[in-house]
């Protein structure tokens, strides 16, 4: 199925200049978001790995699926304040402005394998702050993996020595 011909773009949201991919018309048509994760799950099943991490909030709509069908756990990665143990925290750079995110200290053991999803990598600030919390807690990251990338962002690039998957590129 052509996933790219489901999302929605609308312009100049939430600024000017910006053209937002909207989801939400892909995630209410049933075939589309099944086949959506099917097609993620082809991505990665030559991969070992025990968890996969999503960050707030779009993260947790690709991650959970993701994990249900693969039957690994799911680490959520969360904004300030929102998660009750103990934590850690990355500040990092977005496409508009800046956040933090954390993650439970006792979410990965030394050496867990995990598998990083996002719905979107744009300039990659928030993959590459996801990709220090896990590793801050010994964590090995063996793949990044995203629905749709704007690749003239390079967010790429930031994310360099880490195998980046997207499903859907903007160019
Ligand atoms: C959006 C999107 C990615 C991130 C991509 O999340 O879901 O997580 O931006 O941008 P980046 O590569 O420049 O970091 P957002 O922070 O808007 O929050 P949301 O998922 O809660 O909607
Ligand atoms: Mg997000």
């Amino acid at each position: 199925m052509n996933l790219k011909e489901k999302i929605r773009e609308i312009e100049d949201y939430p600024e000017k200049g910006i053209s937002f991919k909207d989801i939400t018309t892909l995630l209410k048509d049933g075939e589309a978001f099944h086949d959506m994760i099917d097609q993620l799950v082809k991505t990665i099943e030559d991969k070992e790995f025990d968890l996969i991490v999503g960050p707030e909030s779009r993260g947790f709509i690709v991650g959970t699926p993701l994990s249900y069908a693969t039957k690994k756990g799911f680490i959520p990665v969360r904004k300030p304040g929102k998660l009750p143990a103990e934590t850690i925290k990355h500040e990092y750079d977005l496409e508009y402005g800046s956040d933090a995110l954390e993650m439970h200290k006792d979410a990965i053991k030394p050496g867990q394998r995990v598998i990083i999803t996002d719905d979107l990598l744009a300039t990659g600030g928030t993959l590459r702050s996801t990709v220090k919390l896990v590793e801050q807690l010994g964590g090995e990251v063996v793949g990044i993996l995203c629905l749709m990338e704007l690749t003239y962002l390079k967010g790429r690039e930031t994310l360099k020595g880490y195998d980046v998957k997207s499903l859907i590129q903007y160019k």
